[in-house]
């Protein structure tokens, strides 16, 4: 069965078919900048730009990087803040003929983590950071998703967390890995005062050289890098949007096959 994913990031907006059995892309992605300023309309645009452009009719799954309820956009920490109570789902519906599902990006990308990559059958606790622009987390309790959790914002020795430990930050701030990894330990650090997960899996752009810093971290739980690097969110999102629950069904857990 296929499904159609579509990721709203900050530079780029990407969406493809998904292959939903096997958790990937069926053929390329389409890749179009993200307009500036990233205003809701010319990103629905772009958005229904890339659906059409696969005569795409079903359900699609829109990722967000900000938190999502009932389709609208509630917060725009690092997208222009016109998003904010922006109805992005029926923005959306009145321009793509299928029903659109949005959800924040890291919840998507943790989605996807959990039934196809280092997430895999694995219960408990399980925490998915993604480390970008800013920092975004998923939370699963025995494979079942707690939707919007926001620790990229904790506060961290009396800053925003994603500030200084994002990996936008090491880049902006010219840090080694280790130098970067230190603070990145401390943010954890601090996430872990709070929660005590059974695991954590990293992911963003950054976790493809998660041999350069992962090794010094020094966390009490488990880190291991996710294994679906810069599909996830588009095949979260397709899962999601696939399995929607309708009225008065509970969903299954994303986590198990
Ligand atoms: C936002 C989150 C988002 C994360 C990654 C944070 O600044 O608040 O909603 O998931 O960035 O894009």
């Amino acid at each position: 069965m296929q499904g159609f994913g579509v990721d709203i990031g900050g530079s780029g907006i990407k969406g493809g078919l998904v292959d939903l059995e096997e958790g990937r892309l069926v053929g390329e992605r389409v890749r179009i900048d993200t307009p500036q300023p990233a205003r809701p309309e010319p990103v629905f645009d772009v958005v229904t730009e890339i659906v059409r452009s696969f005569d795409w009719t079903g359900r699609v799954g829109v990722t967000f990087p900000g938190v999502m309820k009932k389709g609208v956009a509630h917060t725009a920490a690092n997208v222009d803040p016109s998003w904010i109570g922006t109805d992005v789902d029926a923005g959306l519906s009145g321009l793509i003929p299928g029903t659109v599902e949005t959800l924040n990006d890291a919840d998507a990308a943790g989605i996807a983590e959990m039934r196809f990559g280092a997430g895999r059958d694995r219960d408990g606790v399980v925490l998915m950071l993604t480390f970008g622009t800013g920092i975004g987390s998923a939370l699963f309790v025995d494979g079942r998703l707690v939707p919007n959790t926001e620790f990229g914002h904790i506060q961290v020795d009396g800053e925003d967390g994603e500030h200084r430990a994002a990996a936008s930050a090491r880049e902006r701030e010219d840090l080694s890995y280790p130098a970067w990894a230190k603070r990145v330990d401390r943010y954890l650090d601090v996430l872990e005062a709070g929660l005590w997960p059974d695991l954590i899996i990293v992911g963003g752009g950054v976790s493809r050289k998660a041999h350069k810093w992962v090794p010094l971290l020094s966390t009490r739980t488990p880190v291991v890098p996710a294994l679906l690097q810069n599909t996830a969110g588009i095949v979260g999102a397709a899962l999601a949007a696939a399995e929607r629950p309708e009225a008065g069904h509970d969903p299954e857990p994303v986590g198990r096959t």
